[in-house]
């Protein structure tokens, strides 16, 4: 058995439901679920999604340094993606959890921006997965 491996796919499998999450709960918020209950469940999905993605992030970082005793070595580009995803995690956990704790008194406008703000961070997460990976 290949431990590294696997130890890496365990992670990619958390990281890979966590991006789906956070994307996935913005798109149905603003698209499908308008009611006030739908949404502060799939705000806590996204919360828990954010969470999962720093968490599981991080791990891949650690499984490299258990198995090389180092990070990877990466620059430039990669560097920049890994820093806009860390940006967008952080911005959306806030964003989450401020909904979660005043969203109620927002006005509808302000909530609607709010999930416009989360599906943005998303997306933006997302596409900067793509340029950590072809350029890492
Ligand atoms: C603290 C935040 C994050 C860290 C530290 C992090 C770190 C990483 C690392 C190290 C990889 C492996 C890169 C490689 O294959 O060379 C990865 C892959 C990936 N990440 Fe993240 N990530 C974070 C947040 C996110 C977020 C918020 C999303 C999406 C919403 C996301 C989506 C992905 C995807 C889809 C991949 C697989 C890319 C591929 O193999 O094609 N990540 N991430």
């Amino acid at each position: 058995m290949d431990w590294q491996s696997l130890a890496y796919a365990v992670v990619q499998v958390a990281h890979n439901f966590g991006a789906a999450a956070v994307v996935g709960g913005a798109v149905f918020a603003l698209w499908l679920a308008r009611e006030r209950e739908g949404r502060r469940k799939l705000a806590w999905l996204v919360l828990a999604g954010w969470v999962v993605q720093g968490a599981s992030g991080a791990s891949f970082g650690a499984v490299s340094f258990l198995y090389y005793g180092k990070f990877p070595d990466i620059a430039g580009v990669a560097v920049a993606a890994l820093v806009v995803k860390i940006v967008c995690a952080a911005g959306g956990f806030v964003l989450a959890a401020l909904y979660l704790r005043a969203g109620g008194r927002w006005t509808e406008a302000r909530q609607e921006q709010a999930w416009r703000g989360e599906a943005a961070l998303g997306a933006t997460a997302l596409t900067a997965a793509a340029f950590l990976r072809w350029f890492a």
